[in-house]
């Protein structure tokens, strides 16, 4: 509290951030959860956090939520930070109330920041894939906390498909992204339910929390064997939306065809028509796999656009809305099969979160990482 109190008085004076003990925020990993040995396959993956915004007292506390693989029914565990991220602790599990088959992949959780269909503002949603043991289906659903994530209930069914593997010609659905967008709640997803296409990227939106509209294309190609998926998106400061993803089949730029991806539209509910380019550095490199985005005021007119993929430790970014060469951030969070980007308590801070590597059980745990957007040389 004496810390709060502390940046408070220095922010209100407008004495620069230095002066307070919060200045030096590039620190990490830090782990926030080692999985025991009885956990089966990958027992980590696919890490998820969020920065809490709408309330006074939220000032520095963070959620996270990953992939957890029980030997039991799967949840998603929530887990909770209120000092920025340096301590973390659970406080919840979101169990499958509706389908009995567990929580088992992909989760992601938001933020209200509105009231939205009897919701109120700063009431938390987790999407996520609800799958049986035997991976026969898959089952996007949605969940709800109106206490800051320590009680949930279920919501709705978004989308469901078939078996749960990433083979073509299965009819999975997977990956879902929600973004409250003039009213509505998007979630966008994977879908392999189009005979058209192995997999491509879509959304469906909601007015009552209850009702999934219409499913509408993001990000398709004409091959067959074309796998874009794992949609993020956020708003820039130009009033467009950027959505990254994986373009699985994609231009092989070196060892493997995931290249990062993305596309900006001034409608989010219209990334179709718009062509996606590779997040491509000045030397030339393209970074693959999972990735992820977020946009923070600091680093100029503009602000900074980072992202993150499972190809590489270190972070792009890019100071010109999304146009010309993305040049290349360091941190000290490992790589992993798709991060999770936040903006920190201190809008300079980018929050990364890592829940392992695919095909790394053994190692794989979940650790928290806040790196400075400008660098570590202005950080201490
Ligand atoms: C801001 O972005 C625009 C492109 O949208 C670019 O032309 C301009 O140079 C950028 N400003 C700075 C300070 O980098």
């Amino acid at each position: 509290m004496k810390l709060f109190g502390l940046i408070s008085a220095a922010l209100l004076m407008g004495f620069p951030c230095l002066a307070s003990p919060l200045a030096k925020r590039d620190f990490g990993p830090v782990t926030i959860y080692t999985p025991p040995s009885t956990y089966t396959n990958e027992r980590t993956l696919y890490g998820r956090q969020l920065m809490l915004k709408t309330q006074a007292s939220d000032n520095g506390v963070l959620l996270a939520t990953w992939e957890n693989y029980t030997p039991d029914k799967p949840y998603f565990p929530i887990y909770r930070s209120t000092d920025h991220g340096f301590t973390w602790k659970e406080i919840s599990r979101v169990q499958d109330t509706v389908n009995g088959w567990g929580l088992r992949y992909q989760p992601h959780l938001y933020e209200l920041e509105v009231d939205f269909a009897g919701f109120p503002k700063g009431t938390i949603l987790i999407a996520g894939n609800s799958i049986p043991k035997d991976l026969s289906k898959t089952q996007l659903d949605l969940y709800a906390s109106k206490d800051r994530g320590v009680t949930w209930t279920f919501v709705s069914h978004i989308a469901n498909g078939g078996v749960a593997l990433p083979n073509n010609g299965e009819t999975p659905v997977w990956e879902p992204f929600l973004m409250m967008y003039n009213g509505q709640l998007v979630c966008y997803y994977s879908d392999q339910r189009d005979p058209a296409y192995g997999q491509k990227m879509v959304h469906q939106v909601t007015s009552d929390g209850k009702n999934w509209g219409a499913v509408v294309n993001d990000v398709r190609y004409p091959t067959y064997t074309a796998r874009p998926g794992m949609p993020i998106v956020h708003k820039l400061p130009t009033g467009s939306y950027m959505m990254t993803y994986e373009y699985g089949g994609g231009p092989d730029y070196s060892d493997y065809q995931f290249p990062v991806y993305y596309k900006i539209s001034k409608n989010p509910l219209a990334f179709d028509s718009v062509q996606g380019r590779p997040v491509k550095t000045t030397d030339g490199y393209v970074p693959k796999g999972s990735p992820s985005n977020i946009w923070t005021s600091v680093g100029g007119a503009n602000g900074t656009i980072v992202v993150s993929a499972a190809s590489n430790a270190e972070l792009y970014i890019n100071r010109k809305n999304g146009e010309g060469p993305w040049t290349v951030l360091k941190t000290n969070s490992p790589a992993a099969y798709t991060r999770y980007l936040d903006v920190g308590f201190n809008p300079k801070d980018i929050a990364i979160i890592a829940g392992g590597q695919l095909g790394q059980g053994s190692t794989n745990k979940v650790t928290f990482t806040a790196t400075d957007v400008n660098g570590c040389t202005t950080c201490s």
